[in-house]
């Protein structure tokens, strides 16, 4: 039996198997309890709080604004909506780049007050010691290397990144690094597939892409994304499986209708 159906419970040692036995790994992004509960009973195996909910539940431009009191929010609903899949939880801008101490702040207070399981933070060799600091307080690190949307104003566009040897050679060294030093997964974002692949191939830890083609060990999408939420966010790498905007809109309309026509609501719906 798959592992997939058969886990009660997923954690970093399930995915690290499911790697070996060439199971792929799904992961979407989650901010709310509701819609948490419904990932996890549709068997999602990774959810993942991330800074994208700057983007798609604050409306800000980039991920830099939303605060760790923001995080802890929307992470601990997701938690309480969960059952099954592994929570793992972005640490935010300036929460823990520069200063070992206070990314370990930050992870702590994250999983003291919201119950997840594991955090992500974006970038390689700048970031050991931070992370180096948290693995030793025993809370499961991912990597996120790629397209880091938080130093978007270094990169300057959000364009396919590593397709140059040096920053694909970079990316190497920084994912073996990761791995080295204790990462239990790294989310690659937006770069070649075939240096995606190599990653994939090379390293013993789960490799989760978006944006990195198809030879990597499991895919990660921003669920308003894959679920048509979000509009002028076309990128090669997006499949939407609904169209979900279309649909909502037209369920207002038709309330917005009946509620003006005094055919909402009817007899059988008022005491
Ligand atoms: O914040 C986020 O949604 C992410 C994914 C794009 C991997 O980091």
């Amino acid at each position: 039996m798959s592992i997939h159906l058969d886990v009660k419970k997923v954690t970093t040692h399930v995915l690290q198997e499911m790697k070996l036995k060439g199971e792929k790994i799904s992961m979407l992004t989650a901010y709310d309890y509701s819609l948490a509960k419904i990932l996890d009973a549709a068997g999602i195996d990774v959810l993942l709080v991330g800074d994208s909910a700057s983007n798609v539940m604050a409306g800000h431009e980039t991920t830099l604004p939303i605060t760790l009191d923001q995080m802890i929010y929307h992470a601990s609903s997701v938690v309480r909506g969960v059952s099954r899949a592994l929570v793992v939880v972005d640490l935010p801008f300036g929460s823990y780049q520069g200063d070992s101490k206070e990314a370990l702040k930050t992870t702590i207070r994250i999983m003291k007050e919201s119950g997840a399981h594991a955090i992500k933070l974006e970038g390689g060799k700048e970031v050991k010691d931070s992370i180096e600091r948290i693995l030793s307080a025993g809370v499961p690190v991912m990597g996120h290397l790629g397209l880091t949307p938080q130093s978007i104003y270094k990169f300057g566009t959000y364009a396919v990144r590593a397709k140059e040897v040096d920053e694909a050679k970079k990316l190497i060294e920084d994912a073996q690094l990761l791995e080295d030093i204790g990462c239990f997964s790294i989310v690659l974002e937006k770069i070649p597939a075939d240096l995606a692949t190599k990653v994939a191939s090379v390293l013993k830890i789960p490799i989760i892409g978006i944006g990195a083609g198809n030879g990597v060990d499991g895919q990660v999408l921003v669920l308003h994304d894959m679920l048509g939420i979000t509009q002028e966010f076309h990128p090669r790498f997006l499949r939407r499986y609904l169209n979900l905007f279309d649909e909502i809109k037209g369920a207002v309309s038709k309330y917005i209708e009946d509620v003006k026509s005094k055919d909402f609501p009817n007899d059988n719906e008022q005491y």
